[in-house]
C-alpha cells in the first residue's frame, strides 16, 4: 500500500424535492410571452419591439436531451408574473441553504465511505455559484460535520469538481491531508433566467460530495478506485458568463440586466468546447500510456447529449455506448459542476477491478478537467 497513492473512495448524492418536467417549464413560460406580446401589441405592431416567441418540449428535448429537471425551491418559478423561486433569507445563526444541502451530501458520502468526520483533513465547496462571498460555504459545512483541519470555497464553473479534485489529489500526495470532502451544491435555480427561451430549460439543482483519501489508510482493498492522474486546461472565453457580483450595485442602472444571470452563445460553446475536451481527454490517456479503447466509463459534464456523443466519438473513434459514457442529464437537466459526479455516483455497476474510467468536466472559463481512473 502506497501512502502516496490517492484513491476516490466513496461519493455523495442530494436530490432536491422538486421535479419539474418540460412541458411544466414550457408551459409557464408560453403563458409569459403570450402574456407580453398581449400588454405589448400596440409597439410589436409598430415595430418598436419583437414579439417574444414561445418555448417547446419537443425542440428542449431535441436540442439538449433534457426532460426534466430538480429545484430545492419551486414556489414561484413556475408562475407566470415571478418566475424567479422563493427562498427566503435566513439570519446569521441559521445554517445556510447551501451549506445545508451540501452537509446532506457529505453525510451519504462519508457513510458509502465508512468514514467518521474525524478522518478528513481537507473540505472544499467546488461549484459554479457561492450563497456569499464570506465567511466560504465550506467552513460552515466543516463546522456543521465537526471536521478539523481547513476548509475553502473554489469556483471553476461547470469543471470545479474535476479542478477541486486536483487539489485534494495534489494535497494528499504531498502528505498534508490524509483524507478530503470536495462538494458541488449547485442551486441553480437562483441563477438561471426562466424568462429567456434560450436557455431557460438548461439548469437544474442537486448536491453532489465524494472524497480521496490516502491509499493506505483505505480498509477495504476493493472500494473505490485508484486515481491515476488529473489533468487540466484553461482558456479565456466570454461564450458563458455570468456578471454578478458586487460591483453591480456601484452602476444601479444595469444591475439587474439580464447578464446578471446565466447567459451563453449555445453554438458557438458547441463548436469551440466539443474538439478541446476530446483532444485533452486523448492526451490524457496517451500520457498514462492508457489507449482509449482500454476505457469502460466515461463520466463526462452533463450538458447537452449531443456534446457528450460527439467527445466520446472525438475519443473513441466510434460512437459510445449508454453503458459507456451513462447519461443523467435526461432526469437532472445541466447540474452544471454536480453533473459528472451524479454520473460517477449513478453508474459504477459492471466494473471489475483494474477497469479504467475517465471522469471529465467542462465549462465556462473555458475550463477541461480530467481525472484517470483504476477500478479497486
Ligand atoms: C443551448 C443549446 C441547447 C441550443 O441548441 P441549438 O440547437 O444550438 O439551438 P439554437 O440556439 O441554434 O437555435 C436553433 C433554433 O431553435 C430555436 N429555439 C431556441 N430556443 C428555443 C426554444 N426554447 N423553443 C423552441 N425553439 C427554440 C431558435 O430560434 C432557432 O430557430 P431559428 O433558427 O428558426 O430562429 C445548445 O446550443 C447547447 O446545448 N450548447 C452547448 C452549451 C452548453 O450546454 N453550455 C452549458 C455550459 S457547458
Amino acid at each position: 500500500m502506497d501512502s502516496k497513492s490517492v484513491i476516490l473512495v466513496s461519493t455523495g448524492l442530494c436530490v432536491p424535492p422538486y421535479s419539474v418536467s418540460n412541458d411544466e417549464l414550457v408551459e409557464c413560460f408560453n403563458q409569459y410571452v403570450n402574456e407580453f406580446n398581449q400588454a405589448h401589441q400596440a409597439e410589436i405592431e409598430k415595430g418598436e419591439i419583437e414579439a417574444l416567441r414561445e418555448s417547446s418540449s419537443e425542440f428542449i428535448v431535441k436540442a439538449s436531451g433534457i426532460e426534466s429537471r430538480y429545484f430545492f425551491a419551486i414556489d414561484g418559478v413556475l408562475d407566470p408574473k415571478r418566475m424567479v423561486p422563493y427562498i427566503p433569507e435566513r439570519s446569521n445563526d441559521e445554517i445556510s441553504l447551501q451549506a445545508e444541502k451540501g452537509v446532506e451530501a457529505c453525510k451519504d458520502a462519508l457513510k458509502r465511505a465508512n468514514l467518521e468526520p474525524s478522518d478528513i483533513d481537507m473540505v472544499v465547496l467546488a461549484c459554479s455559484n457561492m450563497q456569499r462571498p464570506y465567511p466560504a460555504v465550506s467552513v460552515e459545512i466543516q463546522k456543521e460535520l465537526g471536521i478539523e483541519g481547513f476548509a475553502y470555497d473554489m469556483n471553476v464553473a461547470c469543471s470545479s469538481a474535476t479542478f477541486g479534485l486536483f487539489n485534494a489529489y495534489n494535497a494528499i500526495q504531498s502528505g498534508n491531508v490524509r483524507a478530503a470532502l470536495i462538494v458541488n451544491v449547485e442551486i441553480c435555480c437562483g441563477h438561471l433566467n426562466f424568462r429567456d427561451r434560450d436557455s431557460h430549460f438548461i439548469f437544474g439543482d442537486v448536491a453532489t460530495a465524494f472524497i480521496l483519501q490516502r491509499e493506505d489508510l483505505v480498509k477495504d482493498k476493493h472500494q473505490g478506485f485508484k486515481v491515476l492522474g488529473t489533468s487540466l486546461f484553461t482558456d479565456f472565453s466570454s461564450a458563458i458568463r455570468n456578471n454578478f457580483g458586487f460591483l453591480n450595485r456601484c452602476d444601479i442602472e444595469k444591475r439587474d440586466d439580464p447578464d446578471k444571470l446565466f447567459i451563453q452563445q449555445g453554438r458557438k460553446v458547441f463548436k469551440e468546447v466539443c474538439p478541446r475536451v476530446g483532444k485533452h481527454i486523448t492526451e490524457h490517456l496517451e500520457n498514462l500510456s492508457i489507449k482509449p479503447e482500454e476505457v469502460k466509463r466515461f463520466w463526462l459534464h452533463q450538458a447537452n447529449l449531443s456534446m457528450n456523443q460527439l467527445i466520446t466519438k472525438k475519443v473513441l473513434g466510434r460512437h459510445a455506448t449508454e453503458e459507456e459514457a451513462p447519461v443523467i442529464l435526461d432526469e437532472f437537466a445541466n447540474t452544471s459542476s454536480a453533473g459528472c459526479i451524479i454520473a460517477l455516483h449513478q453508474y459504477q455497476d459492471g466494473l471489475k477491478p483494474g477497469d479504467y474510467g475517465v471522469i471529465s468536466s467542462f465549462g465556462a472559463g473555458y475550463s477541461v478537467g480530467s481525472v484517470i481512473v483504476e477500478k479497486r
